[in-house]
């Protein structure tokens, strides 16, 4: 295929809680293309956390905050109560983080009503108070970004939430195109990103719907970025940012191996009886791209010993190999 390689537009994996975590990270970043990626957030209330969970929602903590493959990896806090949110950063800082994310976009009702989130968005000058004390309080190597929704009920305080951020000192900014209200409803706005790029003298982060090179291109049309997030496009085809960089596509045949690794690993840990509930809900994702997933998906659903799953991704590997001969 002849298509330009974007080598110099950056793409990271977006926080996804309950799906992009330590195991994910490391394997989609494996697959390679991905510059950055997030954890899933840290809720912090009043409580300082103990090094455990730092630990939990970060074990790249341990390997200088980057994944396997070496891609760096950026720790997400989410809360309302500025204190809270600096001590807590300031933590994860001494245990080895090295770039802090804060969450103004999650949707869930249990975190907007412990005051964290996209409901802050309702009050731009709490983006500002959160943002300005972590920026004070953080060492200064240590990089400071934010991601935020369109905003709360309505896209009315985007632009001044947007300029709150910036002001507090921020690196970049990533936009998830929807309001709070709009959940995941598509299509993201990206019109409205490009208003809030117009306006930031900071780099700003498209992000929401891009699922393909070509929703990626008219995303680029709309809004041109040093970089871009990926989140559920990225589960369904792992390849996608190489094959928006140009590159071939990756076959059902050539990912499968990263299947079995996953399974692999999650066997690794927790209950037997989960063992076997979030390849099951990759699965999902990745049926959206691959035909292939579809029937596999079928077969796998019903399979509640994780043995039997594991075996599945090898027959169905041994399978993919004779018909490509
Ligand atoms: C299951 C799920 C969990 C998410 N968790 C987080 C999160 O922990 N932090 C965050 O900032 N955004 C979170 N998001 C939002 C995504 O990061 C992203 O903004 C959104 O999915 C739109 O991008 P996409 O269309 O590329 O997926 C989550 C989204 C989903 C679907």
């Amino acid at each position: 295929m002849n298509r330009p390689i974007l080598s110099a537009t950056r793409f990271s994996l977006a926080p996804m809680e309950g799906v992009v975590d330590a195991t994910m990270r490391r394997i989609l970043t494996s697959i390679a293309g991905v510059d950055e990626c997030v954890t899933e957030f840290l809720r912090v209330t009043n409580t300082t956390y103990p090094e455990k969970v730092f630990r939990r929602i970060c074990p790249e903590l341990a390997n200088d905050c980057r994944t396997d493959s070496g891609t760096p990896v950026t720790l997400q806090i989410l809360g309302g109560d500025p204190d809270a949110m600096a001590r807590n950063a300031l933590k994860a800082v001494t245990l080895g983080a090295t770039k802090i994310d804060v969450n103004f976009g999650c949707p869930a009702k249990t975190v907007n009503r412990s005051d964290g989130g996209a409901i802050i968005l309702r009050e731009p000058e709490r983006v500002l108070n959160i943002l300005a004390r972590l920026r004070a309080e953080l060492p200064t190597s240590v990089p400071l970004s934010a991601k935020m929704r369109l905003g709360y009920e309505d896209k009315t305080l985007m632009l001044e939430n947007a300029l709150a951020a910036q002001s507090a000192g921020i690196c970049k900014l990533t936009i998830h195109g929807r309001t709070k209200r709009e959940g995941y409803k598509p299509p993201a706005d990206w019109y409205s990103i490009k208003q809030i790029s117009d306006l930031l003298d900071i780099p700003v982060v498209p992000n929401g719907d891009i699922t393909s090179v070509e929703s990626f291109t008219r995303c680029r049309e709309i809004v041109a970025a040093d970089e871009y997030m990926v989140g559920r496009g990225l589960l369904a085809n792992p390849g996608l940012i190489n094959e928006i960089r140009g590159f071939d596509a990756l076959s059902w045949q050539q990912f499968l191996p990263h299947l079995f690794d996953f399974q692999e690993s999650e066997m690794e840990f927790g209950e037997r009886r989960h063992q076997g509930n979030r390849i099951k809900q990759w699965l999902a994702y990745l049926k959206q791209h691959y035909q292939e997933a579809d029937g596999f998906f079928d077969e796998v659903k019903r399979m509640t010993n994780p043995d039997d799953i594991l075996r599945a991704i090898d027959t169905e590997i041994v399978r993919m190999g004779r018909t490509a001969f």
